[in-house]
C-alpha cells in the first residue's frame, strides 16, 4: 500500500496500528533465532517476476551446469527483448552472470523462430536436447512468450527432466482496458495515479519496459491505454508522437497499442478550426474524412496501432445514436478505415441508458444488430448485464449474438469487490462465466469460453478484455495480493482451461517462493476470497448494495431500491421473469428461460436477481431467506477474521515487509467486513423484523444529520433495537478516542425485537476533525454498527474566530455557523465573501447533516476572502461531496499552497488544515479555491480556531 490512500478516514486507524498491532499481537518476526531465514524485505515492485537466486542448492548446481549462456537466433527486437529477459532472469537465478553469446556451445539456452503450423502464430516449444535447450516459437513473440516460462519453471524450482513443453494461447485478443485520464487520475483505479505520464511524454520511463514485461510475461498483446469515457484530446496531433514513443517500447514486448477513441473527436478537435465540424454523424461526408485523416496519420507514426475502443451512447458518452444511426453503423464508419492498416474497432455493449430494468439494456440494443458489424469491428460484452457485480447472471449477449465477433470484457480493478482493502480472488468467478454453458447452439453449448476463443463461430477477431488494476503505487496494484488478479486474468485469457487451483498456485509460487505452508494457506484463502466477499455484501445474487453514483465501496442498501432489489417488510429480491417480471429471464436460451423462470428451478445463488420472495422462502439448504442472509452475513465476516489469522501464522515465512503491508490490508478488511455486515443484517431485519434463530443481536443506529460539536457537551442519539427473542438491558457509553474526549453513558432496557433511543453524552477536544467512534455496550454482547461509525467534529462556532457553513442559499445551516453561499459576495464588516467570480453550489439533500449536505465548488478558480485576527490561527477547511466522487481541492494563497486533498471517493469527506499569522492588528487573506485542470473543487466549511 504506496501511494495516496483512497480512503483516508477509514484507513488512517489501520495504517497507524496495522503492522504495529501484528507486531504486538506476537505475529511478525522478531528476531533472527527463528528456524528459518526470513526472507529479505520485498516491496513487491517485481510481481510475479522475481529472479531470485534458487534455494535448493542440488537444483541450483545443475542449473548452473545446464544453461551457461544464451543465443538469439534473429535480429527482431522482440527475439532480443526475450535474449535480454532470459540474461536477466537465468542471471539472478542462478547467482552468475549468463551472457548473450553468437555462438552455440554447451549448455546453450537458445531462443528463436520456426515455422510450425501447429502452434498458431503465437504459440512455442521449449525442448531440452543433450546440450542445450530449445526456446521456438512459431512466430517472435511466441518464442519470447517461451522466455518468460521458461524462467518461470526455474522459477518454481522445476527439475529439469520436466523443462519440455508446448503452449498456445487460446484467444487471439488478450487485452488490457486502462481507464486511465489525462490528467493521471484513474477511473475505478485503487493503485495510484497512471503508470503512464501523458505530458512527459515522447520522454520514457523505465517503468514502461516493466510495464510491457509484465504484459508479456503473461501473454498479454493488447492494450487500450485510456479510459472509455475517453477525452478526445488523446487524439490529438501533438500528442501521437509522445504515444509513438510508448507505443515503440510495447512493440519491443510484443505488444501493441490501442486507443480509447471519443466519438465526438472530429467535434471537439475541430472546435479552433476557421470551419469547425459540428456533428460526429458516421454518415456525414466531413466527419469521415476527418477520422479518415486521423487514422491515416495514426498509423505514420504508428504503424501497429491496434485500433480504436469505443464507449458511445452510454452514460453521456456522444456516439451514432445522436444522429439516428445505429451502433453498427458508427462501428463499421471506424472499423472500415482501420482495415486498410489491419487495425480493429472494439464496440463496447455496455450501454447504460433507457430501460426500467438496467438487466435488459444491452440485450434490446445489440441484439437486433447481429450480423451487422463488420468483419474487423468487435463487440465487447461485460460478463453480466449490469456492471460487474460480485454476482451476476451470465450476460444474455453471449449466444446471443453468433454472427458477430465478441470479447468478453472482465473487471480486474476491484470497483465493486473490494477495491484494495477486502482481498477478493476473482478467478474462480471468472471461471463460472467462461465455463457457463448458453444452450444457444448445439446441445448445451457453446460456452462462453468457446465464443471469446473463437471456436464456436470460427471467428478470428475474439478474445478477452480485462479492466485493469494498474497504477503508479509500488506494488503496481494498491495491495499486494491484488496483483493475483492481474496475473490470473491473463493466464485466463491465454487458456480458459487452467484452473483457478492451477492459476492461483503458480501466481503464490512465482509471488511469494515455494514454502508449502505459505503456499497451501494462502491458497485456501484466496479460493476462499470471492465467495466469502460475495457472502457478506450481496445475498442470493442481489448484487448492487452500494450507493449508486459515489465509489461503490461502502454498504447503502437504502439507496438501490428498485435499482437491485424491492425490499418491503414481506420480502425482497427483484422480479426479472418473464412471466410476471420485468421480462429479462426470457432473453435466455429456452434451457435458461425454464431454469431462471421459475422459482422452483432458479439457483439460490441467483435467487433475489430473477425473483423477488417473501422472508419466509426456503432455500435448498432448508433454511428460510431470511435466515439465510443473517447467517452468511455473520459467516462471512468469521471467513474474514479467519483470513486474518490464517495470514498470521505465515509470519517469517514471507519477508517482513510484505508481510506486514498484508498483515495491515487484512486488519482494514475485517474492520469493512464488519461494516457490511452490520449495515446489510440491519437493514434487512429494520425491514423483516423477524427475529433470527439462536442468541440474536442488539443493532444501533444513528439517525442521520448528526454533527459532533468540539469544545462543546453534545448528546448523541443512538437508536438500540434487540433483535432476540428475550428482553435485554444495557448502559453504553460512546469509546473515548483519546483522554482529550469525555464521556457519560446512558441505560436502557429493550424489549424483545423493540427498540429504545439511547442519548449518550460526549464532548470532543474543540478540533475540526473526522473519527470512527465506537460504543462500548455492557453487559458485553453482540451489537451491529457498534463501531467504525463515522463522525464529523466540528468546532463550536462560539470559540471560532470565523465558522463559515458553505453552500447553497437555502440549505439549512449549522448551528452558530455563517452562511456562504455563491451570492455572498465579500464584505469588510462581515469579514468573508467571495471576491470577484462566485463558485457554483450544489446541495445533496437530507441523508446528510447540514454541514456535509452542501458546498460551494466550481472548475476555474475562484477567492474567498476572509479577515484574520492578530497572531496565529489555524484554518480548517472540509472537502468531500455527498454524491459523486470529489477530485483534489486545493487551497492557496497567493503562490503559496496552504493544503490539497486527494481524490475521495463520494460520501467520504477530510479536513484540511494550514497555519496562518494575522500579524499584529490581523488582515485579510485571498484564499484561492482550485483543482487539477478542468476538475471540480469543493468547499463545504471554513473555520478559524
Ligand atoms: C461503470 C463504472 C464507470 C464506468 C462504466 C463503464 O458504470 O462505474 O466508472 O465508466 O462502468 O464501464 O463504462
Amino acid at each position: 500500500m504506496t501511494g495516496p490512500q483512497k480512503h483516508p478516514i477509514t484507513r488512517r486507524t489501520l495504517l497507524a496500528s496495522g503492522a504495529a498491532g501484528a507486531l504486538a499481537a506476537g505475529l511478525l518476526p522478531r528476531s533472527a533465532s527463528s528456524a528459518f531465514a526470513v526472507p529479505p524485505n520485498e516491496d513487491g515492485y517485481d510481481l510475479w517476476l522475481r529472479y531470485h537466486l534458487v534455494a535448493d542448492s542440488n537444483l541450483l548446481s545443475r542449473y548452473r551446469d545446464a544453461f551457461t549462456h544464451i543465443v538469439v537466433q534473429g535480429n527482431h527486437v522482440v527475439l532480443r527483448s526475450a535474449g535480454a529477459e532470459l540474461a536477466r532472469g537465468l542471471s539472478g537465478l542462478l547467482g552468475r552472470s549468463i551472457p548473450v553469446r553468437d555462438q552455440i556451445g554447451k549448455s546453450a539456452v537458445v531462443v528463436g523462430t520456426k515455422v510450425d503450423n501447429t502452434l498458431g502464430p503465437e504459440g512455442f516449444t521449449i525442448k531440452r536436447r543433450t546440450d542445450r535447450v530449445e526456446i521456438t516459437g512459431a512466430g517472435e513473440r511466441g518464442a519470447l512468450y517461451g522466455a518468460f516460462r521458461f524462467l518461470q519453471q526455474l522459477q518454481r524450482q522445476r527439475p529439469l527432466e520436466r523443462l519440455d513443453l508446448t503452449d498456445r494461447p487460446a484467444s487471439p485478443l488478450r487485452m488490457l482496458n486502462h481507464w486511465d485520464n489525462l490528467n493521471r487520475s484513474i477511473e475505478r483505479g485503487y493503485a495510484g495515479k497512471s503508470i503512464f505520464v501523458w505530458d512527459e511524454l515522447p520522454g520514457l520511463r523505465e517503468r514502461y519496459v516493466d510495464y510491457a514485461r509484465l504484459l508479456a510475461s503473461v501473454g498479454i498483446n493488447h492494450t487500450v491505454i485510456n479510459n472509455v469515457n475517453a477525452s478526445a484530446e488523446f487524439l490529438r496531433s501533438e500528442r501521437l508522437p509522445g504515444l509513438a514513443a510508448l507505443a515503440g517500447v510495447l512493440r519491443s514486448w510484443g505488444v501493441r497499442l490501442w486507443l480509447s477513441a471519443n466519438y465526438a473527436a472530429p467535434i471537439t478537435l475541430t472546435a479552433d478550426q476557421p470551419s469547425p465540424i459540428t456533428v460526429a454523424d458516421p454518415l456525414d461526408t466531413r466527419v469521415q474524412q476527418w477520422w479518415q485523416d486521423k487514422i491515416d496519420e495514426i498509423y505514420r507514426l504508428i504503424p501497429d496501432f491496434g485500433g480504436f475502443l469505443v464507449k458511445a451512447n452510454s452514460e453521456g458518452q456522444p456516439g451514432p445514436l445522436d444522429y439516428g444511426r445505429t451502433h453498427a453503423e458508427g462501428a463499421n464508419m471506424l472499423a472500415d478505415r482501420l482495415a486498410a492498416y489491419d487495425g480493429k474497432l472494439v464496440w463496447r455493449s455496455f450501454v447504460h441508458e433507457g430501460f426500467d430494468d438496467w438487466a435488459e439494456y444491452e440485450y434490446r440494443v445489440f441484439h437486433p444488430l447481429d450480423g451487422q458489424f463488420h468483419a474487423n469491428a468487435v463487440v465487447q460484452t461485460k460478463n453480466g448485464p449490469i456492471d460487474f457485480q460480485v454476482r451476476e447472471p451470465v450476460n444474455p449477449l453471449f449466444g446471443g449474438l453468433p454472427r458477430t465477433n465478441q470479447m468478453i470484457e472482465l473487471q480486474v480493478t476491484q470497483e465493486y469487490t473490494g477495491h484494495s482493502t477486502h482481498l477478493c480472488y476473482l478467478v474462480p468467478e471468472w471461471k463460472s462465466i467462461l465455463g457457463f454453458q448458453t444452450h444457444t447452439g448445439t446441445g448445451s453449448g457453446p460456452t462462453v469460453a468457446d465464443i471469446v476463443t473463437g471456436l464456436a463461430y470460427d471467428q478470428e477477431n475474439v478474445g478477452m478484455a480485462g479492466v485493469v488494476n494498474l497504477g503508479d503505487d509500488r506494488d503496481w496494484t494498491g495491495y499486494q495480493l491484488g496483483a493475483a488478479n492481474t496475473h490470473g486474468f491473463a493466464r485466463l485469457a491465454w487458456n480458459p482451461k487452467l484452473s483457478a487451483d492451477e492459476i492461483v498456485t503458480d501466481w503464490i509460487e512465482l509471488t511469494f517462493g515455494g514454502d508449502r505452508q505459505v503456499v497451501s494457506v494462502l491458497k485456501a484463502i484466496m479460493l476462499r476470497s470471492w465467495s466469502t466477499y460475495e457472502s457478506y455484501t450481496s445475498p442470493l445474487g442481489m448484487g448492487y448494495l452500494t450507493y449508486p453514483l459515489g465509489s461503490h465501496f461502502a454498504p447503502a442498501p437504502t439507496t438501490t431500491q428498485n435499482l437491485s432489489h424491492h425490499t418491503t417488510a414481506e420480502g425482497t429480491g427483484f422480479d426479472r421473469t418473464a412471466a410476471t417480471g420485468s421480462g429479462f429471464t426470457g432473453l435466455y436460451a429456452e434451457h435458461w428461460q425454464d431454469i431462471y423462470g421459475s422459482l422452483a428451478n432458479c439457483p439460490d445463488e441467483l435467487l433475489l436477481f430473477m425473483h423477488w420472495v417473501p422472508y419466509t422462502h426456503r432455500l435448498r439448504s432448508g433454511k428460510t431467506m431470511i435466515q439465510h442472509i443473517y447467517d452468511s452475513h455473520f459467516d462471512g465476516y468469521e471467513r474474514v477474521v479467519e483470513f486474518r489469522r490464517a495470514w498470521g501464522r505465515l509470519a517469517g515465512r514471507v519477508d517482513q515487509a510484505r508481510y506486514a503491508d498484508i498483515a495491515a490490508t487484512f486488519d482494514a478488511h475485517v474492520i469493512e467486513a464488519e461494516r457490511w455486515r452490520d449495515t446489510i443484517v440491519s437493514y434487512f431485519y429494520g425491514f423483516s423484523r423477524i427475529v433470527p434463530t439462536g442468541t440474536g443481536w442488539l443493532q444501533l443506529a444513528y439517525p442521520s444529520g448528526q454533527l459532533l460539536f468540539g469544545g462543546r457537551a453534545n448528546s448523541l442519539a443512538v437508536e438500540v433495537t434487540n433483535a432476540s427473542s428475550s428482553e435485554r438491558s444495557i448502559t453504553a457509553a460512546v469509546h473515548p478516542v483519546d483522554s482529550g474526549w469525555q464521556v457519560g453513558a446512558a441505560s436502557a432496557t429493550v424489549g424483545a425485537g423493540a427498540a429504545a433511543t439511547v442519548a449518550l453524552p460526549v464532548t470532543p477536544p474543540l478540533i475540526a476533525d473526522h473519527f470512527e467512534l465506537a460504543i462500548d455496550i455492557a453487559p458485553a454482547q453482540m451489537a451491529l454498527s457498534s463501531r467504525n461509525q463515522t463522525f464529523v467534529v466540528t468546532p463550536d462556532a462560539a470559540q471560532c474566530h470565523l465558522a463559515l457553513d458553505i453552500g447553497t442559499a437555502d440549505s439549512p445551516l449549522v448551528t452558530g455557523y455563517a452562511r456562504v453561499s455563491p451570492s455572498t459576495t465579500w464584505d469588510t464588516t462581515r469579514g468573508y465573501g467571495w471576491v470577484g467570480t462566485a463558485p457554483q453550489g450544489r446541495d445533496r439533500g437530507s441523508t446528510w447533516d447540514a454541514l456535509r449536505r452542501d458546498f460551494c465548488g466550481d472548475y476555474p478558480a475562484r477567492t474567498l476572502r476572509i479577515t484574520l485576527p492578530p497572531g496565529p490561527v489555524r484554518l480548517s477547511a472540509l472537502v468531500g461531496d455527498g454524491g459523486p466522487d470529489c477530485p483534489p481541492t486545493i487551497i492557496a494563497e497567493g503562490n503559496k499552497v496552504l493544503a490539497t486533498s486527494t481524490d475521495l471517493p463520494g460520501g467520504i469527506f477530510t479536513w484540511l488544515h494550514a497555519d496562518l499569522d494575522g500579524g499584529p492588528t490581523g488582515r485579510t487573506a485571498d484564499l484561492i479555491l482550485d483543482s487539477e485542470p478542468d476538475r471540480f473543487w469543493h468547499l463545504g466549511a471554513l473555520v478559524l480556531t
